[in-house]
């Protein structure tokens, strides 16, 4: 998730220090590189690089940039390795205008090529630079700078913010479609952010563009206008009062339940991200035609495996096999050969026991793809393709969102090999969003019932099964109690020996699954226990569960990504109730690098 930031002075200024502290403030976003530009007159003085922030700021003396106007941007690659020329700010073919951007630009690559052909200087791969183009190839036919712009708007599609100065000019323009801008008023000067904390520091008055404007910032006056027909918006600014902490955590006590939050937008912004990619025809075609498919990882990324083998078996036909990474290379490596596809996936692209698993499949000639959150990850660097997981920074331990889009993934390519409307998947987010908006209060009522219980079970069938087991996992990483999750049927095969009066069973039920989880309720209900369902309004449910968490009617594979939000929230208030940090549970890191 990139960041940007800009300011515009009255006159020629400093500005080096203050470009640093924005950066180091966009900083927990996530990024691989950096750049910071000045403007004053017509001079346009660019820096950047690969690396930290102070690394970058040292090694090209930063701290002595000066300019009437400042641009810097923190970049987390999508479009591009991170390298010097796709690090960001970018400017327009002749050095006349340099702009920066957050967010995607889906259709990056075909823009590219029409700015080749038109004669455009491209530079890099990076979708920031595109933006730039977009906006220049409209003032090379002619157009003001604003109907550049708003023209410039309708090319570049995806979700995004965008920020760019011109040489000769004395203000900073930028556009805001789906991604985060805050625009900050401070005594002698206008500055803008992809968030309100960066700001924060700098002044507490601010005004929140929406999608669909255009910003003018001039350094004692910022102008809205519509991008639709170019006219001015009346919007009063507002004074932040919160204190920074909660104003990084966008208001929430933890960046876990922000995260939880997240997961509609960032579907979202992966299935825009996935309509456009270049990669996916290849990659299932190679997944099609594979002796034998693998899906590859650990923990959370394991379960999205699972589910992954569900929805490719149920809606393509094509079997895929769930393993976790170090038992691949006892169980599985000795047999693999170059007829055979694996896809590895991990949020950080760094797990060990991944590479590991990717390294034994290379010496056997398996084809490797990834699936990753972050982009310049080792994974990403050594796998034919890596599809990324367009969740920004996950600064929680407990993974959420990126679990969330894992699943998303793996159904795109099902859909897509089976020849299926992707369409069909739009409809995500706002299930989503109104699966949360359902169960948030009665979930945590439901915790605070649950806080001194320190043994559970979780349980599901089919595509609820890997739900059970993530459900599981998230329970017993942040509240430190005992949780199992297992196939429903299983039950009976040895744990139904530890049901007492109220042991807590929780039972995630499909739809199309509903007699089978009724005989498993039943069959715990009778020795004592409560059976906390979540599913479908079905009335077969209500009548047989102590408790039903009910979650919107959707096709089997969607109802059970859906039914992961409830077992996240439930995970975050138990924790929360029994005086966990579930942001940072003891012993456990976000990345683990070692065997
Ligand atoms: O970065 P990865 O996806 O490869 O990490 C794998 C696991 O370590 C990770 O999913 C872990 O289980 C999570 N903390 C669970 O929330």
């Amino acid at each position: 998730m990139c960041g940007i930031f800009g300011i515009v002075k009255e006159k020629e200024e400093n500005l080096g220090p203050i470009l640093i502290g924005a950066a180091e403030r966009l900083t927990y976003r996530g990024y691989d590189s950096v750049g910071m530009a000045t403007i004053s007159g017509d001079k346009i003085d660019l820096r950047k690089d690969v690396g930290k922030v102070d690394t970058v700021a040292e090694k090209f003396n930063i701290s002595e940039m000066s300019g009437q106007r400042g641009i810097t941007q923190l970049r987390w690659a999508t479009f591009g390795a991170p390298s010097q020329v796709n690090a960001q700010p970018h400017l327009d073919s002749d050095g006349l205008m340099v702009g920066a951007h957050n967010g995607n630009v889906v259709n990056n690559i075909e823009l590219r090529q029409q700015f080749i052909e038109e004669g455009l200087t491209v530079r890099s791969e990076n979708d920031g630079e595109t933006c730039v183009h977009a906006v220049e190839r409209y003032l090379k036919r002619g157009y003001e700078i604003i109907d550049a712009i708003r023209l410039a708007y309708g090319d570049l599609a995806g979700d995004y913010a965008f920020v760019l100065g011109q040489a000769n000019d004395d203000k900073l323009y930028a556009m805001k479609k789906g991604s985060g801008l805050v625009v900050g008023i401070g005594d002698d000067f206008t500055c803008l952010s992809s968030d309100l904390p960066s700001l924060l520091p700098l002044t507490r008055e601010i005004i929140r563009p929406q999608d669909g404007e255009i910003i003018i910032l001039s350094h004692d006056q910022v102008e809205l206008r519509s991008v639709t027909d170019g006219k001015i918006i009346q919007r009063e600014s507002e004074i932040i009062t919160e204190s920074m902490d909660a104003v990084q955590k966008g208001g929430y006590p933890h960046f876990m339940l922000k995260e939880i939050h997240e997961q509609p937008q960032v579907a979202r912004e992966l299935h825009h991200l996935l309509d456009d990619s270049s990669e996916l025809d290849s990659i299932v075609d190679k997944m099609r035609n594979a002796r034998n498919l693998y899906l590859i990882g650990c923990g959370t990324s394991y379960h999205a495996c699972i589910s992954g083998s569900v929805a490719l078996a149920q809606i393509a036909g094509r079997a895929a096999i769930p393993v976790l990474a170090p038992q691949f290379i006892s169980q599985f490596a000795p047999t693999v050969n170059h007829e055979d596809v694996g896809i590895f996936v991990s949020q950080s692209g760094e797990t060990k026991d991944v590479l590991n698993a990717l390294a034994a499949a290379e010496v056997k000639g398996m084809t490797p793809f990834g699936i990753a959150n972050v982009i310049g990850s080792t994974l990403t660097q050594f796998t034919n393709s890596c599809l990324p997981l367009g969740c920004g920074y996950e600064i929680s331990v407990p993974a959420t969102k990126t679990f969330t889009n894992q699943v998303f993934i793996f159904l795109y390519l099902a859909h897509k090999m089976a020849g299926r409307d992707l369409d069909e998947l739009a409809g995500i987010p706002v299930l989503m969003e109104k699966t949360l908006a359902m169960v948030a209060p009665q979930v945590e009522e439901l915790a605070s019932t649950l806080e001194n219980v320190d043994d559970m079970y979780t349980l599901g069938y089919g595509a609820t099964f890997p739900i059970a087991l993530e459900g599981a996992l998230k329970l017993k990483e942040i509240t430190y109690a005992h949780c199992e999750g297992m196939l429903s049927t299983e039950f009976k095969h040895g744990p139904l020996s530890a049901v007492t009066e109220n042991y807590p069973i929780i039972f995630v039920a499909g739809k199309e699954d509903i007699p089978l989880i009724i005989s498993g309720i039943n069959e715990v209900t009778a020795r004592g226990a409560r059976a906390i369902v979540i599913g479908p309004d079905d009335e077969r449910l209500r009548a047989n569960a102590d408790d039903l968490i009910v979650i919107p009617d959707a096709e089997e594979q969607i109802s059970a990504l859906l039914a992961v939000l409830p077992l996240q929230i439930l995970s975050y208030h138990m924790s929360v109730a029994r005086g966990v940090d579930p942001d940072f549970p003891r012993n456990l890191s976000k990345t683990l690098t070692v065997d």
